[in-house]
């Protein structure tokens, strides 16, 4: 694992769910922690576990002046700010884009979205400050395709890749590295319990049967990459997004009727 003594890290959404696995993970490895969140309770609980290297403040990814209060209070009680994880996120109900209202089109685009641009924007100095850092932005497999009945979650995570993008243009020279992590199903409260406005969550359709690796991901497996890529190596990974699991193809079944069979390489079309 790498190490991130002296370093401090910007955690949003910190207080819960992947958010406190990859707070816990940066901690242990020795970093200073700022949980932000809007769960006041449950990060400034965490913040106390973790003791005198960790800070909560209360930071609504949607408002600009919380997150100047957030980046303060990493440079006051730590010196300076080195990584930003952009984690916070939220999913819409699932319906159809004639089913999907406005307001809820907004909220989301406004907390995956926006949260994320106001995030860059106001660390980004601080980064450069500190001599250099990384921002990791958390947005989704949804963010590499379609998925019926989350339009408003997929053009989130989908834009958030464009920013991301961008971003790492803009700030590569300040030796600010920016990147994406797309992680697939993970088994935290946003699959086990249902959106705000929907009746079911997730967890109750969905199997992970159809995934090459059939089995629910834990936030674990995406705190390990994030520690990859906030980790200052010498190793440079910058504007890339990293796909944490994709869907496998149904196995081919011996026979019966609608049998899927492997394809005979022998017949495939040559690529024009
Ligand atoms: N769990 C999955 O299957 C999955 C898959 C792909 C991507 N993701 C993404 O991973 C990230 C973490 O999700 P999770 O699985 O830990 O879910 P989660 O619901 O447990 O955590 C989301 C966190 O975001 C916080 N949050 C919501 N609105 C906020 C706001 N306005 N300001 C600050 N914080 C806010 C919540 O309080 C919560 O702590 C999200 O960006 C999510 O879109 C999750």
């Amino acid at each position: 694992m790498p190490r991130f003594d002296n370093q401090t890290v910007l955690v949003t959404g910190g207080t819960g769910g992947q958010g406190s696995s990859h707070v816990r993970a940066f901690h242990a490895e020795g970093a200073n922690v700022v949980i932000g969140g809007i769960d006041a309770q449950r990060g400034a609980a965490l913040a106390d576990e973790l003791g005198t290297r960790a800070r909560f403040v209360r930071l609504d990814v949607t408002d600009e002046s919380s997150w100047s209060a957030a980046v303060r209070t990493a440079e006051n009680a730590f010196g300076a700010l080195n990584a930003l994880v952009n984690n916070a996120g939220v999913q819409n109900p699932p319906a159809t884009i004639e089913y999907t209202d406005q307001a809820t089109w907004s909220r989301i685009l406004d907390v995956n979205l926006t949260g994320t641009f106001l995030g860059i924007k106001v660390a980004a100095p601080a980064l450069r400050r500190a001599g250099g850092g990384a921002i990791v932005n958390i947005a989704s497999t949804m963010g590499l395709g379609g998925t019926a009945h989350y339009a408003p979650y997929v053009a989130s995570k989908w834009a958030v890749r464009g920013l991301t993008r961008t971003a790492a243009l803009e700030l590569g020279r300040d030796h600010i590295r920016v990147n994406t992590i797309h992680p697939g199903v993970i088994a935290t409260p946003f699959i086990h319990e249902p959106a705000a406005g929907a009746t079911t969550a997730i967890a109750e359709f969905y199997s992970p049967e159809p995934f090459a690796i059939p089995r629910l991901g834990e936030p674990g497996d995406v705190t390990r990459l994030l520690l990859f890529l906030t980790s200052s190596g010498r190793v440079v990974h910058h504007g890339i997004g990293v796909r944490h699991r994709r869907w496998a193809p149904p196995r081919p079944r011996p026979s019966g009727r609608g049998r899927m069979s492997t394809p005979d390489p022998a017949r495939r079309r040559p690529r024009s």
